[in-house]
C-alpha cells in the first residue's frame, strides 16, 4: 500500500507509536499532521525506551523521511530538547535531511502555555483537563488569524512585528489577570537564537509529500490522539482542539485525504481515557485499578493515571465508520489475561432507553451505562506467545467478538510494548 493513515480509535493513547514504527520498516516517509507535545508516542526498541510528542514516529528508522505538517502546532523549545533527548539515545535527527517541518504550521509559543493553565483554573470544576502544553490557546490563535507559524521564523523582521502586534492582545489578557506581559522583542530574540539549528527544515512538506506520493513513495501518515477527542466528532467540549482523523489529514499534511490507500484505527482490547469527560465504561473498581497496573496506564506526557474501563463498541463502530477503517489494530491485549471475565459495551442504557449508536452530540453523554456482553477470561500470560493460533480460546474468541462487532478486519494484534511482539490473525 503506497499510502496509509494510522488513526488513534478511542482517547488517544492507544499504543500507535509502536504501531507506527512497526509500519515505517517499509516506508519512505512519516507525516504527523495534527496536535502538537500533547501527543506521547513510545516506542521500544530493546532495552531502550523512547517517547516522541512532537517528531513522527519515523526517526527510529533510518529509511524514513519524517514530515511535520501544516496542521501541527510547534514549541520550538520542546522540538529541540526532544531533538537532544532522542540523540542521547543515539538517534540521529537532522532537521534539513530526515525532518522536514512544514512553513505554515503554527507556533506555541509562552503565553500559549500560560493561557492553557490560567483557562484551565478559570474553568475551575468545568476543567477541561488538558495537557497544558498551550495546545488549545496556540490553534485558537490559528482560527482567529493572530498566530505565527514555522516560515515567520525564517524572516527575523517579519517575525518581531508580529510578535509585537499579537502581544498587545496576549498581554492585555495577561495584565488583566494580574500577569506578568510578555515583551515581543525578547521573545523575538530567544527565538531566532534557540531555532536556528531547525531552520534547515522548513518546507513546504505539502508538496514533498504530494510529490512523494505521486512517485508511488510509501507514505505513512501517523494521526495523533484518538477519535473520540476530536474536535467536531469526539466528546466536546472534553477534546483536544484538532480534527484528529481522516477530516483532518488534507488540511493537516497538504494532501488529498483520497490519496490514502489504507486507514488503520488502532484500539487498545480495553478503554482508557485522561483528563475529564464522559466515558461509559469506566471503572471505579479494583478491576480498573487492576487494569491500570497492568497496563501501566500512567500518561507519556504528564505522567497522570490514566482512566479504565472496557472496552467500548459502541464508541469503536463509531470511531471505524466515521473513519472508514479498512483495519483495526488491536493494542495491548496482554493485560487482559488473569482477569476472570471480559466484558464488552455493546449498547447503553438511559433510563428505559437502549441506545446502540453513539450518541454524537448528545449533552448527557455522561449519563448514558454500558449494557455489557460478558465473554470468558483467560489466566495465560500471553506476552510470550508466537502465532495468534497459539493464544487461548478465550483470547481468540474475544478478538473475533470485537471484529464482528465493528465488521472491520482485524489483522494485527500486540501483546507487549517490544516491536516484534505482535501476532498476525489468521483468517477463518
Ligand atoms: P489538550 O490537547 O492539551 O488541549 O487536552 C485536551 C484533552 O485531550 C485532555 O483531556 C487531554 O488529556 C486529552 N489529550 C490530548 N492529547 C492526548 C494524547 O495524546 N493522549 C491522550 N489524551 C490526550
Amino acid at each position: 500500500m503506497p499510502a496509509r493513515c494510522v488513526l488513534g480509535a478511542q482517547w488517544g493513547d492507544e499504543g500507535k507509536g509502536k504501531i507506527i514504527d512497526r509500519l515505517a520498516e517499509g516506508a519512505d516517509y512519516v507525516v504527523r499532521f495534527s496536535g502538537g507535545n500533547n501527543a506521547g508516542h513510545t516506542v521500544v526498541i530493546g532495552d531502550r525506551k523512547f517517547a516522541v510528542h512532537l517528531l513522527p514516529s519515523g526517526v527510529f528508522r533510518d529509511n524514513v523521511t519524517n514530515l511535520i505538517g501544516p496542521g501541527v502546532v510547534i514549541d520550538p523549545w520542546h522540538l529541540i530538547r526532544e531533538l537532544e533527548n532522542v540523540e542521547k539515545g543515539g538517534i540521529r535527527v537532522e532537521p534539513g535531511r530526515n525532518l522536514r517541518i512544514s512553513r505554515s504550521a503554527h507556533l506555541i509559543l509562552p503565553w500559549h502555555r500560560r493561557i492553557d493553565a490560567l483557562m484551565e483554573e478559570l474553568r475551575g470544576p468545568g476543567k477541561i483537563g488538558t495537557t497544558g502544553r498551550g495546545i488549545g490557546p496556540a490553534y485558537q490563535d490559528r482560527a482567529s488569524r493572530a498566530g505565527l507559524r514555522f516560515g515567520d521564523l525564517e524572516d527575523p523582521e517579519i517575525l518581531r512585528t508580529r510578535l509585537r502586534a499579537a502581544a498587545i492582545e496576549k498581554n492585555r489578557f495577561l495584565e488583566g489577570v494580574q500577569q506578568t506581559p510578555v515583551d515581543p522583542d525578547a521573545l523575538a530574540e530567544e527565538l531566532i537564537e534557540v531555532t536556528r539549528p531547525l531552520l534547515a527544515a522548513a518546507e513546504d512538506t505539502g508538496l514533498v509529500c504530494r510529490t512523494a506520493l505521486a512517485r508511488g513513495d510509501q507514505v505513512l501518515f501517523e494521526g495523533a490522539q484518538g477519535l473520540m477527542l476530536d474536535v467536531d466528532l469526539g466528546t466536546y467540549p472534553y477534546v483536544t482542539s484538532t480534527s484528529v482523523g481522516m477530516s483532518g489529514l488534507g488540511g493537516g499534511a497538504g494532501v488529498s485525504p483520497r490519496a490514502v490507500d489504507e486507514v488503520i484505527l488502532v484500539a487498545k482490547a480495553y478503554s482508557t481515557r485522561v483528563g475529564e469527560g464522559p466515558f461509559p465504561t469506566e471503572l471505579h473498581d479494583e478491576i480498573g485499578a487492576r487494569i491500570r497496573e497492568r497496563g501501566r496506564e500512567f500518561g507519556t506526557t504528564t505522567g497522570r493515571p490514566r482512566r479504565c474501563g472496557w472496552l467500548d463498541a459502541v464508541a469503536l463502530r463509531y470511531a471505524c465508520a466515521i473513519s472508514g477503517a479498512d483495519a483495526l489494530y488491536l493494542t495491548m491485549l496482554d493485560v487482559l489475561s488473569t482477569f476472570d471475565e471480559i466484558r464488552i459495551a455493546l449498547a447503553y442504557r438511559r433510563g428505559d432507553e437502549i441506545v446502540r449508536e453513539w450518541p454524537a452530540g448528545h449533552p448527557r453523554i455522561a449519563e448514558f451505562e454500558p449494557v455489557y456482553d460478558v465473554l470468558p477470561g483467560f489466566d495465560e500470560e500471553i506476552a510470550e506467545c508466537g502465532r495468534f493460533e497459539d493464544l487461548p480460546e478465550a483470547a481468540k474468541s474475544f478478538v473475533r467478538k470485537i471484529e464482528s462487532i465493528v465488521d472491520v478486519p482485524i489483522p494485527l494484534v500486540s501483546i507487549g510494548p517490544e516491536r516484534d511482539q505482535v501476532l498476525h490473525v489468521q483468517r477463518v
